[in-house]
């Protein structure tokens, strides 16, 4: 019960490894406000680990700001932020456009940017806080068929650094953790929008890890809680692959 007491606010907490995450921090003993544009999502994950639903969009400021306000009120001070929303439209570059674009890097780096404003500042003055975002090894390394996906991850870790040189002083940890492929519904989008292409882009993946194989949203759930702990209380400003060893960065 390594989080016993924490409050902990989780984007895109209604699937794969966002619900995961709210799964494991419940475990730990943490109260979890579950946010998601997908509130019926967010509320059955919420059920599930007797934590709070919140219908929060990563892409709209008032709503992230009323949000956390609804959270504070009613669970109390924010401890740990997961930024974990996400999603990609899969595709070759040549073939994207600027509105594409926009909706990639909106949610993937600007809504990570925008809850982070949102939540900060709090954990400063209250000199304690634990911010993890999901970045992703796309991020590091790459990912054909996800230019603007690879591009926000890159921002993401980049950020994540950035914060952690900032809120270091006023005891706040900042760290992301750099998936590989895991078997969630947004990488199995890949065969359904590509066919063929999209399904080798999976197969190429999994190919190379050293593990030789997809991982499961739980995997990637127990390095956040790792990081969201006080276990990792010297350790700020990393990207933890948790990637069956696909970069060894
Ligand atoms: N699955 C992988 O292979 C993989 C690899 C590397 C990184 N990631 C990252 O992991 C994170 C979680 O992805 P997942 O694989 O669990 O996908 P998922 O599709 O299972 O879950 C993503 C969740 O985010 C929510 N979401 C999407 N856009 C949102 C928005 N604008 N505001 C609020 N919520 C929003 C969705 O409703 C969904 O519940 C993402 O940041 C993703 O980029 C995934």
């Amino acid at each position: 019960m390594r989080l016993e007491g924490r409050i902990a606010l989780v984007t895109g907490g209604a699937s794969g490894i966002g619900a995961a995450t709210c799964r494991r921090l419940a475990g730990e003993g943490a109260r979890v406000a579950v946010t998601d544009m997908n509130a019926s999502g967010a509320g059955e994950v919420a059920a599930e680990v007797n934590g709070m639903p919140y219908e929060m969009d990563v892409r709209d400021g008032p709503g992230i700001a009323a949000a956390v306000k609804a959270v504070e009120d009613e669970l109390g001070p924010i401890d740990i932020l997961v930024n974990n929303a996400g999603y990609d439209e899969f595709g070759f570059f040549v073939n994207t456009d600027e509105a594409m674009w926009d909706r990639v890097l909106g949610v993937n780096l600007r809504g990570v940017i925008a809850v982070t404003h949102a939540i900060l500042p709090g954990m400063q003055e209250r000199r304690r806080g634990r911010i993890v975002n999901v970045a992703s090894e796309a991020g590091r390394v790459g990912s054909s068929g996800s230019g603007i996906y690879s591009a926000a991850k890159a921002g993401v870790i980049g950020f994540t650094k950035a914060v952690a040189r900032e809120a270091a002083r006023y005891g706040v940890t900042c760290n992301a953790v750099a998936p590989g492929p895991i078997e969630t519904p947004l990488l199995m989008a890949a065969p359904e929008a590509l066919g063929d292409v999209g399904q080798k882009l999976v197969d190429v993946m999994v190919g190379s890890t050293v593990l030789r194989r997809l991982g499961q949203p739980d995997e990637v759930a127990a390095a956040i809680t790792f990081l969201a702990s006080d276990d990792a209380s010297f350790v700020t400003g990393q990207a933890l692959g948790v990637s069956g060893g696909l970069a060894m960065i």
